[in-house]
């Protein structure tokens, strides 16, 4: 776009003096409709719209504004700095740079805060409240005389937040994420958070690390400020925006710490200007094919599971997009689209490695002829005319330096992510990380359950030397989904029982109705629904002993119970349930439970519609 900032009055809105001098603002034969620009719209309901915006202006004036900065767009900046969030640590830069973008182009940039939401400083996990942080986001959008809106986030469930937010308040907006972390090194080894955290804690577990290793370990995972540093939840969620054409093209992979993450930060608020002027609004911009580049983008780089509710979730946000996409989707893009980018955990590499290789510039021109072109983008531009005019000089295929697979010799031939649509365990569907698999022979499995009925009794019971396992059996986890533990933790990644890792084993099959970090690897089955808590669910019934059947290639997941069975036991868990002095189970509760835990709880969705809240979605109260 054009940043010459030649005209300085560029992007101006119409001059709010009268041929007399006076301020048009107070002329009370002008009508101010309900729908003005810049601090015109969304005046505040004092029941006379000029003394309304007389008193917006005189208090905005004692932040020293003059007429001829306020009569500029408005650029809200939505800032999600927290001292709680070492991911976001460098938003205060970044502000300064958007700043700097939107006003050397006419624009006047005002920022606001809104929630934000760290992966280890959330409890009960950050799912939890990604709603309420996407209801704060659309609110405060719609509440505040805004013309555009430049949304930073960066941590695994802020983009998302935003994104659903933002669709829904529908008005332009444009992402910038706070980047990737550096590695750290260990032992003259590269570590970073959060794929050698979980690999390094195993090994801490099964006794190879010992307590002073771990220590040091803890001090380098994590060296700098900015996101994991894997193709985790906050870089897929990263590479998706951009696939959706939600922000620039350079805006995915540059590190936190990089003078190129305050470069992009600065024309993020350049096309913010140009945004406002235009009224590119989400609900135009993204259409069916924006979500099927997400998806295609999604599969090339072994994104995270996690990425998979939000997708759903932010589907459903939007009007015309809403029901048109969904895990078959997912599916169904998975099965001809290779895996591309050598990233932990399918791979071996971390994020700074693919910014070197060219990042999503790279990656979207290997996979053209997987994508549908004509979509368009945040700069009023088609991705097919973005890819056209920005220069971009691959390295060489076999480069040590280049994480990222030409078409023709893929990391992984196929479906990264693979959604399960048959059997009967997962009616509602549920979701693998093929590509992340250590073992890939128990993508093919049949095993013996040994099921455990919620986090509390895995914690108990997992490295019991006494528990009835070995290494084909199945470990089935229940009672983590969207209500059964409220915000679905991360506890997918159920830990190898420690007298099993102990001898070697790396990878079982494991099963449940939550999620996993997306930096996290193994043979790991999530998201099934529905969830055990929900009374019609089959994992909910599943117990010690049954044979559990998994076949990646068939997408069939099952029990090997007899549909009669499934009901008796279904019949009797109700009974059980009902019996006095039985424990009040979440799902009998919820209509009781009061604050956010009782609209949460009464509203969250299942897994394969994004565990939204219902009266937010597109066909929600008011929708279609
Ligand atoms: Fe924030 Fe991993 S904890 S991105």
């Amino acid at each position: 776009m054009d940043t010459d900032g030649g005209d300085q009055k560029a992007g101006a809105q119409p001059t709010s003096t009268t041929s007399t001098g006076q301020n048009a603002d107070y002329d009370l034969s002008t009508p101010l409709g309900t729908n003005g620009v810049g601090l015109r719209q969304n005046l505040t309901a004092y029941g006379d719209a000029h003394f309304s915006l007389f008193m917006r202006k005189l208090f905005i004036k004692a932040l020293g504004y003059s007429e001829d900065a306020l009569s500029r767009p408005i650029i809200g900046i939505v800032n999600t700095y927290s001292s709680f969030n070492p991911c976001h640590s460098n938003i205060p830069q970044l502000i300064d740079a958007v700043k700097r973008g939107v006003q050397l182009n006419g624009g006047l940039a005002i920022d606001f805060p809104t929630i934000s939401l760290h992966e280890s400083f959330a409890a009960p996990t950050s799912m939890y409240l990604r709603n309420l942080m996407s209801m704060d986001t659309e609110e405060m959008i719609q509440a505040q005389p805004i013309d555009a809106v430049v949304l930073i986030g960066g941590c695994d469930k802020t983009t998302p937040a935003q994104l659903m937010g933002g669709i829904s308040a529908n008005k332009p907006i444009i992402h910038l994420v706070t980047g990737p972390m550096m590695p750290g090194s260990f032992q003259g080894v590269r570590i970073g958070a959060c794929t050698d955290c979980r690999s390094n804690w195993a090994k801490f577990r099964a006794g190879t690390l010992d307590i002073e290793d771990i220590s040091a370990l803890n001090e380098e995972l994590a060296p700098t400020g900015g996101t994991c540093g894997v193709m985790g939840t906050a870089s897929t969620m990263a590479c998706i925006l951009v696939a959706l054409g939600m922000m620039p093209i350079h805006g995915a992979t540059a590190p936190a710490v990089s003078s190129a993450r305050l470069r992009i930060s600065e024309s993020t608020g350049a096309y913010a200007v140009q945004l406002a002027k235009q009224q590119l609004r989400p609900q135009t911009l993204l259409t069916r094919e924006s979500f099927i580049n997400a998806i295609t983008v999604l599969q090339a780089i072994g994104g995270s599971t996690n990425a998979v509710v939000h997708l759903m979730a932010v589907a459903g946000r939007h009007p015309a997009v809403a029901g048109t996409i969904g895990l078959d989707t997912v599916d169904d893009i998975g099965r001809t689209t290779p895996l591309l980018v050598d990233l932990k955990p399918s791979g071996e590499n971390y994020m700074t490695d693919f910014h070197n290789a060219g990042g999503m510039l790279a990656l979207l021109h290997e996979l053209k002829p997987l994508l549908h072109l004509d979509a368009l983008t945040i700069t009023g531009r088609t991705l097919g005319q973005e890819l056209a005019q920005t220069p971009f000089r691959p390295l060489p295929p076999h480069s040590p330096a280049n994480c990222i697979h030409p078409l023709a010799t893929p990391l992984y031939p196929a479906s990264s992510l693979v959604v399960f649509q048959n059997g009967n365990l997962a009616r509602g569907g549920a979701v693998t990380k093929a590509s992340a698999s250590k073992d890939h022979r128990l993508l093919q499995h049949q095993g013996r359950a040994v099921v455990f009925s919620g986090s509390a009794d895995l914690a108990r019971r997992i490295d019991d030397s006494d528990l009835d396992v070995d290494a084909d059996s199945v470990l089935v986890l229940q009672h983590i989904g969207p209500v059964g533990n409220p915000g679905m933790p991360e506890a997918g990644l159920v830990p190898i029982p420690r007298k099993l890792a102990a001898l070697g084993v790396g990878d079982m099959l494991r099963i449940s109705d939550g999620r996993m970090s997306g930096t996290a690897g193994g043979t790991i089955v999530l998201h099934v629904s529905p969830e055990a808590a929900d009374p019609a669910s089959v994992l909910g019934i599943v117990r010690d002993g049954d044979v559990i059947v998994c076949d990646v290639e068939r997408r069939l997941l099952s029990v090997e119970l007899s549909d009669d069975e499934i009901r008796r036991r279904q019949d009797e868990r109700r009974q059980e349930q009902k019996r006095p002095g039985a424990a009040a189970t979440p799902w009998q509760t919820r209509k009781a439970a009061r604050g956010y835990r009782g609209l949460y709880m009464r509203e969250v969705n299942q897994a394969e519609h994004g565990a939204d809240f219902d009266f937010l979605t597109a066909a929600g109260p008011g929708g279609a």
